[in-house]
């Protein structure tokens, strides 16, 4: 039985196979619409999502299946106490596949040594995402048709910023990707992705302060949210939150053919003048979600 905790789970090659069958659904749904018929998804969210819940349910319903689930841990019996082991050991008896949200690093990881049936990391604290890495790959493909030979910014919270520690992962399995970290001291990349991802791979990065001087030289700009969540301290947030904003001026100096990536939810980091810009991808990316997410359950319950 195969779960997706990291997207390191993952090799270059199913990474491909995912890229290919999302491809294949958007091109044919119909033939996709009965292949989980009789199965269900459980989405067990300890933490708040829009986005990813709500595209495994729907990616569950396209596929012919059925959804069950919560959304809070205050509805569930984690509440009263229950453990993560417990709750995925009973969830097991109800459904044929997981996907778990948890503010807890690590908690995917030990639901899936208990649990019975594939479970699935939908976010864990501001460790890993790699559902979400993977509707950033598709959106990367799809836009600039290739995941190799470009210049990738990260920019905002990548000290927290789970999906940009997925992300970097993801392509550090790609040949010539050029890497511009850009984030406040405070924020900075861990040193421990900084080391296996970047260093001892040789990869070309550089960690700056200032996304207005880069601007011009990158291909993809990942933007992320300073996460209130992850703050211990409410000044610090108050301090960080505005650190970056990107507004139609700034993307003057950028590429014509610039992708922006945004995990979402935004706050304050994009401009909405933004979005009408056709470099402004990340309504594009929620979508592509779905799709490798549908590609995804299809692969763990091994559906032909
Ligand atoms: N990108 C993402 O994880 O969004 P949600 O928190 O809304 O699921």
């Amino acid at each position: 039985m195969k779960h997706l905790i990291d997207i390191l789970d993952l090799s270059v090659e199913e990474l491909q196979e995912l890229i290919d069958t999302a491809k294949d659904i958007i091109s044919n749904p119909a033939k996709y619409s009965e292949k989980c018929k009789g199965k269900k998804l459980a989405t067990l969210f300890f933490e708040p999502s829009t986005r990813t819940r709500l595209s495994f349910e729907a990616a569950m319903m396209e596929l012919g299946g059925n959804v069950l689930g919560f959304s809070e841990a205050q509805s569930s019996s984690a509440s009263k106490g229950e453990s993560v082991s417990d709750t995925v050991k009973i969830v097991s008896c109800y459904a044929d596949i997981i996907a778990m949200r948890h503010p807890k690093e690590g908690a995917p990881l030990v639901a899936s040594m208990r649990a019975d049936v594939p479970v699935i990391n939908a976010g864990d604290g501001g460790h890993n995402h790699p559902t979400q890495t993977l509707a950033d790959l598709l959106t990367i493909v799809r836009e600039k048709g290739r995941l190799d030979n470009m210049t990738v910014g990260f920019c905002g919270d990548l000290k927290f910023g789970r999906t940009v520690h997925s992300l970097i992962g993801a392509l550090s399995r790609y040949e010539n990707i050029n890497y511009v970290l850009i984030s406040p001291e405070e924020l900075k990349l861990p040193e421990y992705i900084k080391d296996e991802m970047l260093i001892k791979k040789g990869a070309n990065f550089k960690e700056v302060t200032d996304l207005e001087g880069v601007i011009p030289e990158l291909d993809v700009l990942y933007m992320t949210r300073v996460q209130r969540e992850r703050f211990f301290n409410e000044a610090d947030y108050i301090r960080l939150k505005d650190s970056y904003v990107l507004t139609l001026p700034k993307l003057e100096s950028a590429k014509s053919d610039l992708s922006i990536l945004h995990p979402l939810p935004r706050v304050n980091e994009i401009s909405v003048a933004v979005d009408d810009d056709p470099r402004a991808c990340y309504f594009r990316q929620a979508l592509n979600g779905k799709y490798m997410r549908m590609a995804l359950i299809l692969k763990l319950l091994e559906v032909k």
